[in-house]
């Protein structure tokens, strides 16, 4: 028996925020973006809508492409780093908003690899033969981490106000990382099936925390009495701190490693690999793990551009895109993998 995926869909935002308009909130350029990080554009969610909501869009359009209703899924699980409340996790919302019976909804917070650890958890559920559908939903709203005022104004309309030079300056001590993020869901629908031939072949997670502080929210814990007040929040402890070299390091070797793995345990060879489905995080990364990979190019597709970094949205996004313009097409072999805070890590070989 194998798990196979049966639909996807995604979950985008409205609001396309260029580059040039990040350039008038903080000291930042086009140019520096795109030359460090390969991204042109990311989406910004509106306000109340959170990575619940984001991802109850992705999980409709899932579900209509794999022709299943909310009656026929046995479990959710919901991977995300932003949740719309501190608890419960995703999972209630979207049970109650969706109209799912009582069934169990997982949350698990992975960050840019929680998309592989649903698909080897849910792999596991199918195996043991205790649910034979599932839906998984990656999905992030990073703007609230931006500490914005009148850039609000600026980036999802409404009344446009320019941002004062104490704003411009705030946003330019953080502005390595708000650049490289953007909200986004992608969701895929799992099913048990008897067909030996496709489904998922192989898969590898991993974690480490001896680096968890390369990339890691230092505020807001429950390590704190209380575990937020006002002294945080002026230090900007509940904004994410990023070594960004340290992680792209990790990156660009444990992720070649990852496949490596899964593609020996599963009798293949890397070449065999038709489409590499690589965590966006920066463009750079993706060139870097396809290098090293002997990889042709056309073999690994990206969207970081349009998108940023998603998170857990990323491997969703980026494989329900490729299938629905026919670069996954039956019979390929795919790759997943992915690597963040944590740091967590992975790959996942799936045949279609
Ligand atoms: N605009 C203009 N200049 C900037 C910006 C910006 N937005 N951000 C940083 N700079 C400046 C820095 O201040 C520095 O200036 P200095 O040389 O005068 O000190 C200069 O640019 C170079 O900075 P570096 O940090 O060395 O830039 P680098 O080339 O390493 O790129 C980046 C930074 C894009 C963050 C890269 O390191 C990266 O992508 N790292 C990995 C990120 C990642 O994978 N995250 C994991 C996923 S996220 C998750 O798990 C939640």
């Amino acid at each position: 028996m194998k798990t196979v995926i049966t639909g996807s869909g995604i979950g985008i935002p409205n609001n396309v925020v260029p580059n040039e308009i990040l350039g008038r909130l903080m000291d930042t350029t086009d140019e520096w973006i795109r030359t460090r990080s390969g991204i042109e554009q990311r989406y910004y969610a509106d306000p109340g809508q959170g990575s619940a909501e984001l991802g109850i869009i992705a999980a409709q359009n899932a579900l209509a492409a794999a022709e299943r209703e909310p009656r026929d899924i046995d479990a959710v699980i919901f991977a995300t780093m932003t949740p719309n409340y501190f608890f419960p996790g995703n999972g209630p919302v979207v049970q109650a908003k969706m109209g799912f019976g009582e069934i169990p909804t997982f949350d698990i917070r992975q960050q840019c690899s929680g998309f592989l650890y649903a698909l080897d958890l849910a792999d596991s559920l199918i195996q043991s033969r205790k649910y034979r559908r599932l839906l998984l939903i990656g999905a992030e709203a990073h703007t609230p981490f931006m500490p914005w005022q009148n850039g609000w104004e600026m980036t999802i309309g409404g009344e446009a106000r320019e941002v004062t030079p104490e704003e411009y300056a705030a946003n330019t001590k953080i502005r390595d990382r708000t650049v490289l993020f953007g909200d986004g869901a992608g969701a895929v629908v799992v099913e048990a099936s008897e067909n030996g031939q496709r489904g998922l072949l192989s898969a590898k997670l991993y974690t480490d925390g001896s680096n968890l502080e390369a990339l890691y929210v230092p505020g807001v814990g429950f390590r704190r009495r209380p575990y937020v007040d006002r002294e945080q929040v002026a230090a900007g402890e509940p904004i994410p701190v990023m070594e960004g070299r340290v992680v792209f390091k990790e990156a660009v070797s444990r992720m070649p490693e990852a496949v490596r793995k899964v593609c020996k345990e599963a009798g293949v060879e890397v070449q065999d690999i038709d489409v590499l489905l690589i965590h966006q995080a920066n463009l750079r990364i993706v060139e870097g793990v396809a290098q090293q990979l002997g990889l042709a190019r056309e073999k690994v597709p990206h969207n970081i551009e349009r998108y940023a970094n998603t998170t857990a949205g990323t491997l969703p996004i980026l494989y329900h895109e490729c299938v629905a313009d026919g670069r996954i097409r039956p019979g390929m072999l795919i790759c997943f993998t992915a690597l963040g805070s944590g740091l967590h890590w992975g790959a996942a070989l799936y045949r279609c």
